[in-house]
Parts: structure tokens; C-alpha cells; sequence
């Protein structure tokens, strides 16, 4: 029987998550997103056909796959409608596999506006959001003022929802001409919208309950990365969600029971978007041939993404975090081009060498990283299928990281097509 496996990113997002859970998909029955919204972009190519997904679970690309968004998810109607079209625009059918929590968040427009409006006053010491709205959602979440997809459904309390938010953020929309700040407005789409998600509604919690029950296998599909987690990241350089594993059990409402095994994404180097610290950063012309190689340009916003060596320390603290049983490694192929390969294996910090991140992860942006040098393979893996066919430097490469962090390499990842894939 296959395994239910939660898989998430082990570094600051853009692992390689779609092409792992779409991969990975083909042997569960239901695959449910449990947090971040769309400020995710995950990439899935099969053949010569591109799909980035933001909002549904990038199980829906194999056919008659169940997919679920849960509770912790923050989801933006106007953005899941749109997404619907792209997919029907496929030849993509999503009907009767798709199934939303009613307590689901929502990102409303406004909340958008504030984003930027809360990143323009940050200036200089802005965190580079995605502008999707989803700190400003999560906010209103944990204030307990957040309108649910259940509130689509009854209009008098969408409405007293949202008189709320018209006196509480004043300050933002008041004699504001940007449109996203017109609650009217949104009031009407959103009634419209409702008759979009009324046929999606359903209890997340039992439906994966009775499945699990049933002996159906589970995937948790995560957005994001390890180190952007609000509680355990590099705060405030954080995204506004648990995207760690336990993130799974509280955005859907299931138990740990349900889990077998934790898949922990890692890209053969690093990159970060958005701003923060980050240790191994190069901003010479390697991490330029990094950003060049692995087309290191965000999913979502299209930013050029910051590209450094692999982070050993960064890693070991992930994967203790989140229990990781094996790994995947993506983007092996984009290491082909560069004759040494440095993996950053210790910090410095006030003159001391740390094996571990520091107690407070803002220091990350004052350690010094120590690197060991590997020597590269020159040789080209793009495609390759067989881990035996690796060249021998790039097999010794991938035995050095799975050492160091004690996991097993599950999968590695030499294109960005479904079958450029080793199954370990
Ligand atoms: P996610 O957010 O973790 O799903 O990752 P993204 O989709 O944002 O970014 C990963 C990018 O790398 C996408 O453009 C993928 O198509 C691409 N990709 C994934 N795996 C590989 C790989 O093994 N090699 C190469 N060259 N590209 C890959
Ligand atoms: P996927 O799922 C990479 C980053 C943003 C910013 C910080 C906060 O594709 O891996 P937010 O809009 O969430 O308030 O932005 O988090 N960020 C991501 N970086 N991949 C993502 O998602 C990200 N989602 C958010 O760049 O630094
Ligand atoms: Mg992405």
C-alpha cells in the first residue's frame, strides 16, 4: 500500500514542489493543500506542456486525482476562479475531484492593497511579499475577523464582515481611488462568486478521515519553504503560515496518525526571492551562472530569484524540524555547468563555528559560511533516468548531502519534465 506523505519545502521556497508532487501524485488517490494561498507558484511541465498552479493542488494535473484545500489555506476566489479557467483552458478536468473547506480564509482585494501599502511603508526594510495579500489575510485570520468561504453563502453576515473591515481599516481604504478598496464591490462579486463554490463545499476533516478509513492513500502538498515559516523561519523574512509538517495536521484537521512519511524538497543549491537573510548568497558571477542555468526567475512575480550554494546547516535544521524521512533533489542538472561544487557545511558567528543554526535565525544574516569544495562532474545529467547512469562525482555529491543529514534520497530531479526523474 502506497504512503501517505506529507512533502514540503526544506529551504526558502521554489524547491521543485510541483514537479514532486505531481510525480509523487500518480501513486496517491488524494492530494490537499494545507496552507499559504497564492503566493505559491508551483511548476509542473508534462511533455511540452507548462502548468504553474498557485491555489489547487498540483494533483490535479493527473487525472482523476481528489484534491482538497484545506482550513489553513488562505484562498483568493477571484484568483481560484481564474485558475479554474486556465485549467479548463487545458483540456483539464476538474469536476467532482475538487473539494474546498467552508473555513478557508479568504484574501479579499483589500487585502492586497494593504499588502502593498504595508510594503511601501516598510521601505527599505521591506520583507519583498508576492503583493498576493497573504499577510494581510493571515492577520485577519488570527484576529478573528476574517471572512470564511462559509460567509459567502450567507449574504447578512458577509455583509457585517465587511462593515467591519470598513471601520477597521480606515486608514487604507478610506478616500482611497484604488478599486480593490470599493467593500461594495466586493460584497457583489462575492455573492456571485458563491454560486462557484457552493458545489465545492464539504467537511475536509471527515472526507479525509473516511478516506484514510477506506485505506485511500494521502498526499499533503505544502507551498513554500521550511525557512519562510512564520514560527520557525527566518522571522520577519517569513511568509505568514506554518509551511513546516505540522502545518498539514492543523490546516486540514486531520491526525497524526494519517502520516507515514515526511518528503522534504531540496534544490541542488539555493535561492531565495523576496528579502532576508541568507548565508550562502552569491552575487558574483557564479550565483549569476546559478540564476542563468536553473532559470532562477520567480513562478509567481517573475523576480529574479537570489541564487548561493547548498546550505547544509540551513538543511540539518529543516530536516529536524520536520521529522524528514527522505529527500528529494531537484535541479541536479543545473550543477552539470560548474567544475567545483562548494556546500556550505558550518557557520562562524562571533568567532565560533556552529554545526547548527543560531538560536535567533536573524543572525543568519551576520554568519560567515565555511564551505567544503566538491569537485563538479562536467558532464551532462539533464534527463537522465537511472542513478547509476549519474556520472560518478555527481552520485558522491548527492551520498555527501544524504550523509550529512541522515535521510534517504527518495528521488532526483534532472529536468523540469515529469520524466526527467531518478525514482532512488
Ligand atoms: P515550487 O514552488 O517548489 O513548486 O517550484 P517552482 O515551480 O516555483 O520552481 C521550480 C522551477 O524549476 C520550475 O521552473 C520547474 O519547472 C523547474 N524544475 C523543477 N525540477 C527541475 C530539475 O530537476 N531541473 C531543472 N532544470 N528544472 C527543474
Ligand atoms: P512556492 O510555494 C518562494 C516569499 C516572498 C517573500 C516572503 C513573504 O512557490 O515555493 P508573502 O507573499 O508570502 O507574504 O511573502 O515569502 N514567498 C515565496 N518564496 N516560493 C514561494 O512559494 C513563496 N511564497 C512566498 O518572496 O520573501
Ligand atoms: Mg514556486
Amino acid at each position: 500500500m502506497s504512503k501517505n506523505r506529507i512533502v514540503i519545502g526544506l529551504q526558502w521556497g521554489d524547491e521543485g514542489k510541483g514537479k514532486i508532487v505531481d510525480l509523487l501524485a500518480a501513486d496517491a488517490d488524494i492530494i490537499a493543500r494545507f496552507q499559504g494561498g497564492a503566493n505559491a507558484g508551483h511548476t509542473i511541465w508534462v511533455d511540452d506542456k507548462k502548468y504553474v498552479l498557485h491555489l489547487i493542488p498540483s494533483g490535479i494535473i493527473q487525472p482523476k486525482k481528489e484534491c482538497y484545500i484545506g482550513n489553513g489555506v488562505v484562498l483568493d476566489p477571484f484568483g481560484f476562479k481564474e485558475e479554474l479557467e486556465f485549467l479548463k483552458s487545458q483540456g483539464i478536468d476538474y469536476e467532482n475531484r475538487l473539494w474546498v473547506s467552508p473555513a478557508a480564509n479568504l484574501v479579499l482585494p483589500f487585502h492586497k492593497l494593504i499588502d502593498a501599502v504595508e510594503e511601501k511603508t516598510r521601505g527599505t526594510a521591506s520583507l519583498g511579499t508576492t503583493m498576493r495579500g497573504i499577510g494581510p489575510a493571515y492577520v485577519d485570520k488570527v484576529a478573528r475577523h476574517g471572512i470564511r468561504i462559509a460567509d459567502m453563502f450567507n449574504p447578512d453576515r458577509l455583509k457585517k464582515r465587511l462593515e467591519l473591515h470598513r471601520k477597521s481599516k480606515d486608514r487604507y481604504l478610506d478616500g482611497s481611488d484604488d478599486e480593490r478598496a470599493d467593500l461594495d464591490r466586493t460584497y457583489y462579486e462575492l455573492i456571485e462568486l458563491a454560486k462557484l463554490f457552493e458545489p465545492l463545499v464539504v467537511d475536509v476533516p471527515l472526507r479525509l478521515h473516511e478516506a484514510h478509513e477506506q485505506g485511500k492513500c494521502i498526499l499533503f502538498e505544502g507551498a513554500q519553504g521550511s525557512m519562510l515559516d512564520v514560527d520557525l523561519g527566518t522571522y520577519p523574512f517569513a511568509t505568514s503560515s506554518n509551511t513546516t509538517a505540522g502545518g498539514a495536521l492543523t490546516g486540514l484537521g486531520i491526525s497524526y496518525h494519517m502520516i507515514d512519511e515526511v518528503v522534504g524538497v531540496v534544490k541542488a543549491y539555493s535561492t531565495r526571492v523576496g528579502s532576508g537573510p541568507f548565508p550562502t548568497e552569491l552575487v558574483d558571477d557564479t550565483g549569476e551562472k546559478l540564476r542563468h542555468f536553473g532559470d532562477e526567475y520567480g513562478a509567481t512575480t517573475g523576480r529574479p530569484r537570489r541564487c548561493g550554494w547548498l546550505d547544509l546547516v540551513a538543511l540539518r535544521y529543516a530536516v529536524r524540524i520536520n521529522g524528514v524521512d527522505s529527500i528529494a533533489v531537484t535541479k541536479l542538472d543545473v550543477l552539470d555547468n560548474f567544475e567545483s561544487i562548494k556546500v556550505c557545511t558550518e557557520y562562524e558567528l562571533n568567532g565560533k563555528r556552529l554545526q547548527n543554526v543560531p538560536l535567533d535565525l536573524a543572525d543568519l544574516a551576520h554568519v560567515t559560511p565555511h564551505y567544503e569544495t566538491l569537485p563538479g562532474w562536467s558532464d551532462d545529467t539533464t534527463g537522465l533516468t537511472d542513478f547509476k547512469s549519474l556520472p560518478e562525482k555527481a552520485r558522491e555529491y548527492l551520498e555527501f548531502i544524504a550523509v550529512d543529514l541522515k535521510v534517504k534520497i527518495a528521488l532526483v530531479s534532472t529536468g523540469a519534465k515529469r520524466r526527467d526523474t531518478i525514482f532512488v
